[in-house]
């Protein structure tokens, strides 16, 4: 009798442990279903038609660009691709594809969408690559770049395949997480008319500073770093800005930027004195405008 009940219980027990990796298993199934799923839901937008130039003045333009918005930073100084697995170690390993080897192989329209919209060349939204920085660039632009990645030299490396780990796919099943074609449409246009005095210094700021200062440039909480609304320029003279954005070294040539100062030096060094002044004088009405604080973007992350 007592045997019996011993060997039912032991039985029930076996039974129940059975289940803990089976419902394991379909959760993970679950989680990986949806991010998939996430993924490939993306709608892009109208066929891109480039503009079709390739004079060396056009290409020089698209050098400049891909310069000053980071592409280099990123994909590495000859285009010719880099591994992110200690970095972003959330999304598990990123690979910044060989960009000059990419665009021999890809038409204007599929670097376009991956470029302003966050859509791969294979359909499916991209993650890691920040396109919601380039939604606003102009097509002139964009087709400059094009341009330039069209003429660049291909330099050889060899890269691993690109990973997106369990937590990413976690974040993104809990809604907690967007992918880059979500982001790229959630960035709210210019507000002011292009033949406003400070509109080319808004356009420089909401396709350069927009990568992390938030959306509206007001401030963004990331996974591990905070990025200060950038009206915090208020207390910069002309000097501390232009050396801010030449060395990376703030305010009174404190040196305690870490991004900041890897990002000023690989690309904002680079802008010209007229895209300095620009930038400057549309950052400087920023203290006078109201933030919204409940911007859906800045939950996002
Ligand atoms: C912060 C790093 C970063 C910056 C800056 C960046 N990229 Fe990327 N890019 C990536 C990563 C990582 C990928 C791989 C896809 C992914 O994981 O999102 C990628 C993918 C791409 C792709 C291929 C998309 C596909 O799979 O078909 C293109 C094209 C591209 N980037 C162009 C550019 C251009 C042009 C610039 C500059 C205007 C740029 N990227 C700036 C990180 C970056
Ligand atoms: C790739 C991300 C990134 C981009 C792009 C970026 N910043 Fe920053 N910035 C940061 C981070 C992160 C900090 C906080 C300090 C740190 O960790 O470097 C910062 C800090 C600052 C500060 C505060 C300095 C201080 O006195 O403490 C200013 C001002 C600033 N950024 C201006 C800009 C401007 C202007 C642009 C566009 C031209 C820009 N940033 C683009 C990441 C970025």
């Amino acid at each position: 009798m007592q045997t019996t009940t011993i060997t039912t219980i032991n039985k029930t027990l076996a039974a129940l442990l059975m289940l803990v990796p089976i419902a394991g298993l379909a959760f993970a199934g679950m989680v990986y279903f949806e991010s998939e799923r996430r993924l490939a839901s993306v709608v892009p937008g109208p066929d891109f038609v480039a503009i079709d130039r390739d004079d060396a003045g056009f290409v020089e333009r698209g050098r400049h660009i891909a310069r000053t918005r980071g592409c280099f930073g990123c994909h590495g100084q000859n285009l010719e691709g880099q591994v992110f697995d200690e970095e972003w170690d959330w999304v598990e390993r990123a690979v910044a594809p060989n960009l000059a080897a990419y665009a021999k192989r890809h038409d204007a329209a599929t670097i376009e969408a991956a470029v302003r919209q966050g859509i791969g060349h294979d359909g499916r939204a991209l993650w890691s690559m920040p396109s919601y920085n380039y939604a606003l660039l102009t097509d002139e632009d964009v087709s400059a770049v094009i341009a330039f990645l069209k003429s660049a030299p291909v330099v050889d490396k060899a890269l691993p395949k690109p990973r997106l780990g369990w937590q990413a796919r976690f974040r993104l099943f809990r809604g907690q997480a967007q992918h880059m074609a979500d982001w790229a449409d959630a960035m709210p246009p210019l507000i002011l008319d292009a033949r406003h005095p400070l509109a080319r210094g808004e356009y420089l700021a909401k396709t350069t500073c927009n990568e992390c200062h938030g959306f509206d440039l007001r401030g963004q909480v990331d996974i591990d770093l905070t990025m200060p609304d950038l009206a915090v320029l208020e207390a910069y003279t002309d000097e501390d800005f232009l050396r801010l954005m030449a060395k990376g070294e703030a305010m009174g040539g404190r040196d305690d930027l870490r991004l900041m100062t890897m990002v000023a030096r690989d690309r904002f060094a680079y802008f010209t004195e007229q895209e300095l002044d620009d930038l400057l004088a549309y950052l400087r009405t920023l203290p006078g405008q109201p933030v919204d604080y409940d911007a859906a973007w800045r939950k996002l992350r």
